[in-house]
């Protein structure tokens, strides 16, 4: 079974409570879901294996450690996902970018694939796949299937805000895979809605609705 990773970080407790706040807008809202996902990022590689090198100073030469093995894949979740890119990319700024397009249908709450584009050799990457919400866990069990049956073997899930139902069909659907969230919330409403959440997290990055 896949463990789940929460992050209890102060800064980054207290930006999801603004990102809660239905009175925060859009420019905010943004800002703060770049800023998350960068603290999370921290978090995140903590386990990534370093090879030992070492480097002229000024002084001497000093032995010292560098990330081993290929660049990271990131894949965020359109569309949603997107709002996290730029955030992690601030602290791994030679990540490869993939895309996974998947939207929830309203009715069935049915992922939908329309757009998967992925960094090659990524059987040799550490594949980090985000969105920030992870609701009945369709869409990430999605995303992950794609990754996988595109030659992905070590994958992570980052998400900012989980319901129950969307941890244990993660790990039902592939145990394998660690789940990184800021926060775990009672539950979904009727429409598939995490709650207390933030809203839905496309409209509130985006301006739309
Ligand atoms: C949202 C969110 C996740 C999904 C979570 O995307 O960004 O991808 O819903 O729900 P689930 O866990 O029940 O699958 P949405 O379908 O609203 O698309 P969008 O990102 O284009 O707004
Ligand atoms: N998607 C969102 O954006 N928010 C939710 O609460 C559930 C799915």
């Amino acid at each position: 079974m896949g463990a789940v990773h929460l992050l209890e970080h102060p800064l980054i407790q207290h930006k999801l409570t603004y990102m809660r706040n239905k009175n925060t807008g859009t420019k905010e809202f943004r800002a703060l879901v770049q800023e998350v996902a960068m603290l999370m990022a921290y978090e995140i590689t903590r386990d990534l294996p370093l090879a030992e090198t070492s480097v002229e100073t000024p002084v001497a030469r000093a032995r010292t450690r560098v990330i081993a093995g290929k660049t990271l894949a990131l894949v965020p979740v359109l569309r949603a996902g997107l709002g996290m890119v730029d955030g992690i990319l601030n602290l791994i700024p030679n990540a490869k970018v993939g895309h996974v397009g998947l939207y929830r249908d309203p009715e069935t709450l049915q992922p939908v694939e329309y757009y998967c584009k992925l960094p090659l050799h990524l059987e040799e990457r550490d594949v980090i796949v985000v969105d920030p919400m992870l609701a009945t866990g369709g869409s990430a069990s999605a995303a992950i299937t794609a990754v996988r049956q595109r030659g992905a073997t070590a994958v992570k899930l980052m998400c900012l805000v989980a319901a129950p139902e969307g941890v244990q069909r993660v790990q039902r659907d592939h145990p394998q895979v660690d789940i990184y969230v800021a926060a775990i919330d009672e539950g979904l409403n009727d429409h598939g809605y995490i709650v207390p959440g933030l809203g839905d997290a496309g409209d509130r990055l985006f301006g739309t609705r």
